[in-house]
């Protein structure tokens, strides 16, 4: 199989080579810098397979003249799927694999690494003691312990945060929209409103889809209370900026920690140290001191990456062996 990998990063090859070399199986493989959009979709002629990560444009147009130059397999290489256009796929023959729950502790403890880091406001501390201000001045933090965690999505990623949150002395309270049972004892199902009502901690798990889109939005975040933590790993459009900017600028929240924004697209993974950035919601956020921005990084682990490259190379064979497919979305 031939499979060219679009947007590739240095640390692609790094884990994708030796998972090729160990799976034993005839591919041969083109990493590309240029990420999957209309105008490098061509690239891809005389490939089956395409190789993407959460950034490339999947939408019919690309897929159209992916398929119009042979590719019939979508090889992605992270968990989320919403920037695909499935129903396009299909109607075109691609065949869409995934790698789910390839570390949900990953981001999990990214999660709560931002909550602690904007709580207790460690991004200020660094920077303070580097410049020989030993001050405590505006670094005075909450305690999780004894307070509320609300996990919103109880998936792999939710649950796995639930734990951490659980031995922290936390209380967990979740909100899905399938409550999964096996949880009793970890989580208690609240409505979403409750949740929100009553969390110290909101941490978001769940996938963005047309009924999650702006979920946290001027309404739902009047339920919050003032003093909330509220962290997004999942996906940036989940939260509606404006209205998160808005309240901000009202004094909520004790803290805000962001891995995924909205229209991240347009710089995510990129160094943009010498340009005039697009999105100029980003350096809004970061004018308050009290909010952490990061550019989609709570995957990036050793163990992931090497789960990624792995699976996404058995997902490949099985497509190749016609073998049944356990990751097809
Ligand atoms: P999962 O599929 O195991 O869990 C998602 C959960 O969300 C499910 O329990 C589902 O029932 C629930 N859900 C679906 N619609 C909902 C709604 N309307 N309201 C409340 N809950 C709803 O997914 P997993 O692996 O836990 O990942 C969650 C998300 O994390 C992914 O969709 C992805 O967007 C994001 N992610 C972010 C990464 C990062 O580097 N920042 C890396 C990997 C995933």
């Amino acid at each position: 199989m031939k499979i060219l990998f679009y947007g590739a990063k240095d640390y692609d090859r790094l884990y994708f080579d030796p998972a090729i070399r160990e799976a034993g199986f005839d591919c041969r493989v083109k990493y590309l810098q240029a990420n999957l959009d209309r105008t490098t979709a061509s690239l891809a002629s005389g490939y089956e397979a395409v190789c993407l990560f959460v950034n490339a444009d999947c939408s019919r147009p690309v897929l159209e003249v992916l398929a119009r130059h042979g590719v019939r397999l979508l090889l992605l290489r992270c968990a989320g799927f919403n920037h695909v256009d499935l129903e396009a796929a299909r109607s075109l023959g691609l065949t869409v694999l995934r790698v789910p729950g390839y570390s949900p502790e990953a981001v999990a403890e990214f999660a709560m690494a931002l909550a602690l880091t904007c709580v207790r406001r460690l991004h200020k501390a660094y920077i303070k003691v580097r410049n020989n201000n030993f001050s405590l001045d505006g670094l005075l933090g909450r305690n999780l312990s004894g307070s509320t965690a609300g996990i919103i999505g109880t998936g792999k990623i939710g649950v796995a945060m639930a734990r951490i949150c659980r031995g922290f002395g936390m209380d967990v309270i979740a909100y899905d929209s399938y409550p999964n049972p096996t949880l009793d004892g970890l989580v208690t199902y609240c409505p979403l409103e409750e949740v929100l009502r009553r969390s110290d901690l909101i941490s978001l798990h769940c996938p963005l889809t047309p009924q999650t889109h702006h979920m946290i939005n001027r309404e739902t975040i009047a339920l919050m209370k003032d003093t909330a933590i509220l962290i997004n790993t999942s996906r940036g459009p989940l939260i509606h900026t404006e209205a998160l900017l808005e309240a901000l600028r009202q004094h909520k929240f004790s803290a805000v920690g962001l891995d995924v924004y909205e229209n991240e697209e347009c710089q995510v993974f990129e160094d943009c140290s010498d340009e005039v950035l697009e999105n100029e919601q980003v350096p809004q956020l970061l004018a308050f001191p009290n909010v952490i921005v990061t550019s989609h990084q709570a995957f990036f682990t050793h163990t992931a990456l090497e789960t990624i490259a792995r699976i996404t190379i058995e997902n490949a064979r099985a497509f190749a062996l016609g073998h049944k497919l356990k990751n097809q979305v």
